[in-house]
């Protein structure tokens, strides 16, 4: 089959989170299994672009309202990644630094998808299976059915919509209708929610099946989809969940180059002592002490906003007994909150605010303990990789997290769970970390062992979306 990934990430091209490990993976597996996958994202300024060659493949012009704009899609020559990885470029409006965050982002994304569509049906052939992910490119199954520029071309075939994550929907002003390309009007309640143009609620409509990244997210949905709850109920039956996968070639402590000392799980205790000697010895902690670590953007979602509290509440309740790392950015606030912390708790606590890729694996291979009390989790990669390494995941029950870590009270379980993203339950599960550090040592180092030996990569959800795909693909 040949699938187009349509996303406005994907590692190790561009990546701001999850998203970005998702699209550079999945795509992977399935061009090992056979299948054509091919990459289009946005074209931006990155390392990536400028130390990889590559060739012009299509040229075209469109309209953003009234104004023409030209795009090139270009391909990476040398296949690398896997995968056949194309990039839009559209000057001025998609080749900045950052992935989002700019006034225009409603623009830049709509452009592209409007880039993509037409490039789509210039194609001579057509791909089995568009699959579009998350907001930025949730349009496209609109547009392919109902643009009339594209429809007669792509009408026909089958869209998949996954959905990471449903906080951020898109939302565009009715005033801004302009920017769309002709359609046929019949179908503007398509587009609408709650009297706005909706991309992600569009695509849930409008795609042949819709995903969520597991399987507890979608039942989540239903009840809890930031105003999306009905129709997440109304669409079940063409909706599924399909857990994440991780990429096995990537998060692999037996050959990560940017880890001190590579180990498997007969090597484990060794491999992350090196490990966290390495950090502590770098973030002035103490390597006798679990070390419990955060990874992650400093937002709501992620309960980020408590976590300045709950790591100094539990330094204090503990009386020292564990040490805290904290790698993310995000929210001004909680970075200063966790600044503060980290100067008025020297040698117990530190931080690094920013975004580290390198510090990121070391992370996941040094500490003991991963902390993640999301308050909503799609999925949640990071408590994948810390099984991979070895490192007990902390999470709160939600979402994929629910549906990846066993708390080590129940049978063969290998992590500790928590029920609210609060400040006595983290300081609660933060004593039974220290706990089975310090005095289960049996059973934290099966844990160890068990968990590095948990298949998550790709292999068993590649299967699932395949399926997926073939049970569409002549619909
Ligand atoms: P989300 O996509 O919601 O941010 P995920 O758990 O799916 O959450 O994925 C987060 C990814 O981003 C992981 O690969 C994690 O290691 C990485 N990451 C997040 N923040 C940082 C950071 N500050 N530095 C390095 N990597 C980060
Ligand atoms: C989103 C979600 C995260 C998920 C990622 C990849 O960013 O917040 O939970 O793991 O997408 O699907």
């Amino acid at each position: 089959m040949e699938i187009i990934h349509v996303s406005a990430e994907c590692y190790p091209v561009a990546k701001a989170g999850g998203l970005g490990d998702v699209v550079g993976a999945l795509p992977k597996y399935q061009s090992d299994n056979g299948h054509i996958a091919k990459v289009v994202m946005p074209m931006y300024r990155t390392k990536f672009l400028y130390n990889h060659q590559w060739e012009l493949v299509h040229e075209g012009e469109q309209l953003l309202g009234q104004q023409p704009f030209r795009y090139a899609v270009i391909r990476e020559k040398t296949n690398e990644l896997g995968f056949d990885l194309y990039l839009v470029d559209i000057n001025g409006l998609l080749d900045r630094e950052k992935v989002y965050g700019y006034d225009d982002d409603t623009e830049r994304f709509l452009a592209f998808q409007i880039a993509v569509c037409d490039w789509l049906s210039k194609w001579q052939h057509l791909p089995d299976i568009v699959h579009c992910h998350d907001h930025h490119a949730a349009l496209i199954p609109f547009l392919m059915k109902y643009g009339y520029a594209f429809s007669a071309r792509l009408a026909g075939i089958p869209t998949v919509f996954t959905i990471h994550n449903a906080q951020y929907q898109g939302w565009i002003g009715w005033d801004k209708q302009h920017l769309l390309p002709a359609f046929d009007n019949w179908k503007w309640g398509m587009l609408d929610w709650d009297n706005t143009i909706n991309p992600l609620a569009c695509a849930i409509k409008c795609a042949t099946r819709v995903t969520t990244v597991s399987p507890s997210y979608m039942e989540e949905l239903r009840y809890a989809a930031n105003g999306l709850e009905n129709l997440m109920q109304y669409e079940a039956g063409k909706s599924v969940g399909i857990l994440n996968g991780i990429d096995a070639d990537v998060w692999d402590p037996q050959k990560d180059g940017l880890i001190v000392k590579n180990y498997d799980d007969h090597l484990v205790k060794e491999g992350k002592r090196r490990n966290k000697k390495e950090l502590c010895g770098h973030f002035g902690l103490d390597e006798d002490k679990p070390l419990i670590v955060f990874i992650g953007r400093l937002v709501g979602e992620k309960a980020a906003d408590i976590l300045p509290e709950a790591i100094r509440n539990s330094v204090y309740q503990h009386r020292g007994a564990a040490s805290f790392l904290v790698l993310g950015s995000g929210d001004s606030v909680v970075e200063n909150q966790l600044e503060e912390v980290k100067h008025n708790m020297h040698g117990y606590v530190n931080t690094y605010i920013g975004y580290n890729e390198t510090l990121s694996h070391l992370m996941y291979a040094g500490a003991d303990f991963l902390l993640m009390p999301s308050r909503v989790e799609p999925c949640g990669l990071n408590q994948m990789y810390a099984l991979r390494y070895g490192t007990v995941p902390m999470v709160r029950s939600t979402g994929g997290l629910k549906d990846t870590v066993k708390d080590f009270g129940e049978w063969q379980g290998y992590g500790i769970r928590f029920n609210h993203a609060t400040v006595p339950d983290i300081t609660h599960s933060v004593g039974r970390a220290i706990d089975l550090y310090s005095n289960k040592r049996d059973l934290y180092n099966w844990m160890r062992s068990y968990m590095m030996n948990i298949d998550h990569s790709w292999d068993a959800s590649a299967e699932e979306y395949t399926r997926l795909y073939e049970s569409i693909k002549n619909s």
